[in-house]
């Protein structure tokens, strides 16, 4: 797997993490260079104070005191330099992969089927652009230039010291690779357990999400203890993984940090033997006691972030997943002939494999007229809804609008014909006025207040302290249902699409309210195609045409007259609600 792929890197990240390694080799080679500056420094010393030769005849104090400061100098720039451009590239540009990669998961996720987000738990999506995008930053910046950096310093290290000697070069080297070894010997078993505690840890913050959403209902049934101690215990899951996983970690970096010292030592006592046996000079000794206490610095550094790097493996994973996922694509090329939403031996199953929730539905909801979906509760009427402007993709059949199979048209642009008014209301944090201009950005006031006023907003938003400026906080909690319906007609009226879905769009209105809001939606709907769900059959009686679901197949269809007649399931509906109409409690 190339670096791109392991760590879920752009290709201008892989370029600057290069880049960043290369920078961070020059800065430890040239501080290397200072440790051989001092060396040669010292043994012209002691050649000046002995009378004896300096190391390879090279005498630092023989050159005029310009040339001396002047080579101080210029190891000062050039030592500035260096680090300049390692910081750089560690710290500087680095974070901006961040921002790349958060934006490149966001493009996908707008391109993601909901099917996607079915299977993944809103938390769970949440984690994976914050906490893993920045676990991987940290990964980039701070650990995979230091990383690659040291390899290459110790390389080039191990090759300029076997010019002095080569078996100095062995005793003082051999640990380095040693520590590694040590360290991936035992990622094999510290990546489940970091895996497993990454997990652990989003199980957590799911509860406690999932705690916060619901803390209404949480309350209303007096679980609240039994809420929290099934957090507390979910907690307690993840502090014993983590305490565990840091534990493992622990042991195992600081026995690679022992082991890489231990080089020291080796040094120390070849370099004793060797100078005994008179097969190596003190000098040559010094120099590499000099350079091998430097030498292990970078790697000391990497060694000990390196945990941080497994953990941003499975972070990157997590990330990768992203993108394996198929896209819900289609051409932006969309000509459809007229607007008639046509299904065609339409079969849906929410799960591949799974529980068929239509089974060969056929109807067509002509333009210009008003189609309803009625039948019993879960008989698939909104799954037809979402099937028409393609949220979901059928299993089999067709769905066409216009002709054109929807399957085969970028959603983006599909849903740019559709206006829609979903059974489940979803407001923003935003102002009245903000939550409706969503319908058409870019609409004037005036006509976010003409489609608010006919959804008959001003009703109530003229009770709110700022009007139309009133945030209405986070998805809609200030506000009755029935406010929250109207709010989402008005977007869906300012949005004046040709095709217009509308879920239980009334279904939490009072009569009188009901009445005003179908007679502006009537007015507006004139021409265009309409679905319409509803239960209460006074909404529908007026209808074109009727489709009547039942256990996701279509029992019967026709005008609301001839369903009558034929005294189905549709006759029998209505003579319920009549009947229920008359109870008393
Ligand atoms: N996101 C989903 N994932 C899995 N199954 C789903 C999903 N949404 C709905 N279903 C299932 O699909 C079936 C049809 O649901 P649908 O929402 O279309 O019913 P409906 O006719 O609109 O019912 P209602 O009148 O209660 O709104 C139900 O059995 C439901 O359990
Ligand atoms: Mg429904």
């Amino acid at each position: 797997m190339s670096v791109k792929e392991k760590y879920a890197l752009t290709d201008e990240g892989v370029r600057n993490v290069k880049l960043g390694a290369v920078w961070t080799t020059l800065a430890n080679l040239v501080v290397f260079g200072g440790s051989g500056l001092i060396f040669f420094a010292m043994s012209s010393l002691m050649a000046h104070l002995t009378g004896g030769e300096p190391w390879g005849g090279i005498d630092l104090l023989a050159l005029p005191a310009p040339a001396l400061v002047a080579l101080v100098l210029a190891y000062g720039v050039v030592l500035f330099v260096c680090e300049r451009f390692a910081y750089y590239y560690q710290y500087g540009v680095i974070y901006k992969e961040s921002g790349r990669q958060r934006i490149g998961l966001a493009e996908r996720l707008r391109k993601l089927p909901l099917s996607f987000f079915g299977r993944r738990d809103l938390a769970d999506l949440t984690e994976t652009l914050m906490t893993d995008v920045k676990t991987c930053e940290h990964a980039y910046s701070h650990v995979l230039p230091e990383l690659y950096g040291a390899y290459a310093t110790m390389a080039v290290a191990a090759v300029a010291l076997a010019c002095f000697d080569w078996r100095l070069m062995l005793a003082s080297m051999w640990s380095g690779p040693v520590a590694l070894a040590l360290l991936f010997g035992v990622r094999a078993k510290l990546q489940p357990l970091m895996r497993k505690t990454r997990m652990a840890g989003l199980r957590t913050s799911e509860r406690i999400q999932e705690a916060l959403e619901c803390v209404r209902e949480v309350r209303a049934t007096n679980q609240v203890d039994r809420y929290l101690e099934h957090i507390n215990r979910s907690v307690d899951a993840a502090e014993r993984c983590a305490v565990k996983a840091e534990l493992i970690t622990g042991v195992c970096v600081n026995g690679a940090q022992i082991v890489l010292r231990l080089g020291f030592a080796t040094t120390l006592l070849a370099g004793a033997l060797l100078v005994a046996e008179g097969a190596c000079d003190f000098l040559t000794l010094f120099c590499f006691l000099i350079v091998v206490s430097r030498i292990y610095a970078p790697f000391d550094q990497a060694l000990m972030l390196i945990a941080e790097l497994f953990s941003a493996r499975t972070a990157s994973a997590r990330m990768r997943g992203f993108y394996e996922e198929p896209l819900a694509e289609g051409g932006a090329a969309y000509a459809p002939h007229g607007h008639d939403v046509t299904f065609e031996h339409v079969g849906f199953a929410y799960e591949k494999g799974g529980e068929k929730v239509l089974e060969d539905v056929s109807f067509t909801a002509r333009e210009g007229e008003v189609t309803a979906l009625v039948g019993p509760s879960g008989s698939g009427k909104s799954t037809c809804a979402r099937l028409s402007c393609r949220l979901w993709d059928a299993s089999s059949g067709r769905v066409a609008v216009g002709g054109v199979d929807v399957g085969t048209v970028d959603p983006e642009v599909l849903l740019g014909d559709f206006s829609v008014v979903f059974q489940d209301v979803l407001l923003f944090d935003d102002t009245v006025m903000g939550n409706i201009r969503l319908g058409r950005r870019g609409a004037t006031d005036e006509e976010v207040l003409a489609a608010a006023r006919a959804a008959n907003c001003d009703e109530f938003v003229s009770r709110l302290p700022e009007g139309y400026g009133t945030m209405i906080g986070e998805n809609g909690a200030r506000l009755s249902g029935g406010e929250r319906q109207r709010i989402s007609i008005a977007r869906a009226l300012l949005k004046d699409a040709p095709i217009v879905l509308l879920d239980e769009a009334t279904a939490s209105l009072d009569v009188e309210n009901e009445t005003q809001v179908q007679q502006a939606l009537s007015r507006l709907l004139a021409g265009k195609t309409v679905i319409v769900i509803a239960h209460r059959m006074r909404t529908v009686e007026s209808a074109d045409k009727i489709v009547v679901l039942e256990g996701g197949r279509v029992a019967e269809q026709g005008s609301p007259a001839e369903l009558m007649a034929r005294g189905g399931l549709f006759a029998r509906m209505v003579r319920l609600q009549r009947e229920s109409a008359n109870w008393t409690l």
